[in-house]
């Protein structure tokens, strides 16, 4: 599958370590949307490249890394098709998946270390979504995105 990658300036390290592990992975392709510098830059940018390419159908997911994974989930989520969910550890983050078809995973640089971080996108990129009464659920996620309604909530 193939996946973007984003951050800010405060998780260079982090994703340096997660790319050399998602490099033992024979079934993921990586597009880096950066930043690959030191100096401060908006989490936002990254967000906003990241989602897009998702939402466009060019890539199958993404991975979005600032100091919190608040900053950068929030922006992401602003793009019409997107799904982020911040997770902390990987129970969520397979959950994400396999009940909210979570198609971006945002982590904190600031807030888990590297090996959690490769647990938290492992269990992310081997669940699936489960369908079912969770399809019923996003369904009503993607209603109020599109209509600022939601049918169920009225009456
Ligand atoms: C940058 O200092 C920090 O605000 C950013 O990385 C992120 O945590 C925002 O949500």
């Amino acid at each position: 599958m193939k996946l973007a990658i984003g951050n800010d300036h405060t998780a260079l390290a982090i994703k340096a370590e997660l790319l050399e592990h998602l490099a033992q992975r024979t079934d993921v392709e990586l597009v880096d949307v950066g930043t690959n510098a030191p100096e401060s830059y908006d989490y936002a940018i990254s967000a906003y490249r990241v989602s897009r390419l998702v939402a466009d159908g060019e890539v199958d997911g993404g991975i979005l890394i600032c100091g919190t994974g608040v900053g950068i989930s929030l922006a992401a989520n602003k793009v019409h098709g997107i799904r982020a969910c911040v997770c902390s550890e990987p129970y969520s983050a397979e959950l994400s998946k396999r009940h909210n078809n979570s198609n971006v995973i945002c982590f904190g640089a600031r807030v888990v270390g590297p090996e959690v971080a490769k647990q938290i996108v492992d269990a992310w990129l081997n669940a699936e979504f489960e369908g079912g009464r969770h399809e019923r659920r996003v369904n009503q996620i993607m209603e109020i995105e599109g209509t600022q309604h939601l049918a169920a909530a009225e009456g």
